[in-house]
C-alpha cells in the first residue's frame, strides 16, 4: 500500500490490517501508552473544502504519533492561484513525508500521487471518502463484533459516502443496500463492480432498502460544492429520511451511523439521531484511530 486514494485500491487483508492497527492504537491511547511511530515525520494537509473532523483528527493524530502537520488552505497556497497539481506535488514532496488532500476532483488526488514521491491520502473528493469509511467499518465491528454477513443500508444521495460504503462494505463481506432516488444513484462502475463481487441492491424504495438492516447510514442531501442545487435536491430527496418508522423495518438492534455534519429533519430525524448519538460520536472519534493506522501504514 503506497497511497490511500480510494478503497477499491486496497485488498480485504489491507483493510483489516488498518482496522486491527486502529483498534490497537485506540487501546494504547486510552491506556496512555505512548506510540510515537512517526517521530519527526511531517504531514501536509491540503484543503479546498471545509472540514472539522478530517482536519482536526489528522492534526491530532500526527501529534499523538510524534510527528507534525501543516494545514494548507487553497486560499493561501499557490495552488489556489493556479499553480498546477503536478508542480505542487513535486515541490511538497521535497519537504514533507506525506500529504492528505481534500478537494473536488478525484483526478487531482490521483495526479498528486502520480507526480509526487510521497504517500497521498484522500481526505474526501466528490467521488469517495475512504478515511470516513475505514472509521465506519471500525465502529460497526466494535458494536457488532464482526462485519461479514451484516446488512448495511445507506439512505439518501448516491454520493462520495455511498460510493465508499459500497466498496468498503462489499470488500469486508457485508451486504449493502442503497436507497436513493433514481436520478441520484451511486457511481455506475462501482455498482457494477459490487454486483460482480458481492451483494448490492440499489433501490428507490427506502423500505425495501432498510429491510432487516443491521446498520442504517445516511448523509446530507447536498454535499459540499452542491450548494446551488439545494432547493432542487430538497425536493428530490423528500422522504429519504431515517425516522422512527423506517427504524422499525431495520433489525430491532440496528445501529445508526452518520459521517457528519448532520442536517436534522432532512436525512434523519432529531429523534433517531439523538437515540443513536453514542454510536455516531464513537464513529466520529474513530476517524482519529483509523487515520492514525493509515498514517503508520503509509509513512512509517
Ligand atoms: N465527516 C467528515 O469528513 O467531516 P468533516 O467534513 O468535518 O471533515
Ligand atoms: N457527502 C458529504 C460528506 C461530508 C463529510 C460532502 O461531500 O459534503
Amino acid at each position: 500500500m503506497k497511497h490511500l486514494l480510494k478503497l477499491a485500491d486496497l485488498s480485504t487483508e489491507e483493510i483489516y490490517g488498518i482496522l486491527n492497527l486502529a483498534d490497537q492504537l485506540k487501546y494504547e491511547r486510552k491506556n496512555h501508552i505512548p506510540h510515537p511511530h512517526l517521530a519527526g515525520k511531517k504531514l501536509g494537509m491540503i484543503f479546498t473544502k471545509s472540514s472539522t473532523r478530517t482536519r482536526v483528527s489528522f492534526a491530532a493524530g500526527m501529534t499523538e504519533l510524534g510527528g507534525t502537520s501543516e494545514f494548507l488552505s487553497d486560499r493561501d497556497i499557490q495552488l489556489g492561484r493556479g499553480e498546477p497539481i503536478k508542480d505542487t506535488a513535486r515541490v511538497l514532496s521535497r519537504y514533507l513525508d506525506g500529504i492528505m488532500i481534500r478537494t473536488f476532483k478525484q483526478s487531482d488526488v490521483e495526479d498528486f500521487a502520480k507526480n509526487g514521491s510521497i504517500p497521498v491520502i484522500n481526505g474526501l473528493t466528490d467521488y469517495c471518502h475512504p478515511c470516513q469509511v475505514l472509521a465506519d467499518l471500525m465502529t460497526v465491528r466494535e458494536y457488532k463484533g464482526s462485519l461479514k454477513g451484516l446488512k448495511l443500508c445507506f439512505v439518501g444521495d448516491g454520493n462520495n459516502m455511498a460510493n465508499s460504503l459500497i466498496v468498503g462494505g462489499i470488500k469486508t463481506g457485508m451486504e449493502v443496500s442503497i436507497a436513493c432516488p433514481d436520478a441520484y444513484r451511486p457511481d455506475a462502475q462501482i455498482v457494477q463492480w459490487a454486483k460482480e463481487n458481492g451483494k448490492l441492491t440499489v433501490t428507490s424504495d427506502i423500505r425495501e432498502g432498510a429491510a432487516d438492516a443491521d446498520v442504517m447510514y445516511t448523509d446530507v442531501w447536498a454535499s459540499m460544492g452542491q450548494e446551488a442545487e439545494k432547493a432542487e435536491r430538497e425536493k428530490a430527496f423528500r422522504g429519504y429520511c431515517i425516522d422512527a418508522e423506517l427504524m422499525k423495518i431495520a433489525k430491532p438492534d440496528a445501529m445508526v451511523l452518520h459521517c457528519l455534519p448532520v442536517h436534522r429533519g432532512e436525512e434523519i430525524t432529531d429523534e433517531v439521531f439523538e437515540a443513536h448519538a453514542e454510536e455516531i460520536f464513537d464513529e466520529a472519534e474513530n476517524r482519529l484511530h483509523a487515520q492514525k493506522a493509515v498514517l503508520v501504514k503509509l509513512l512509517k
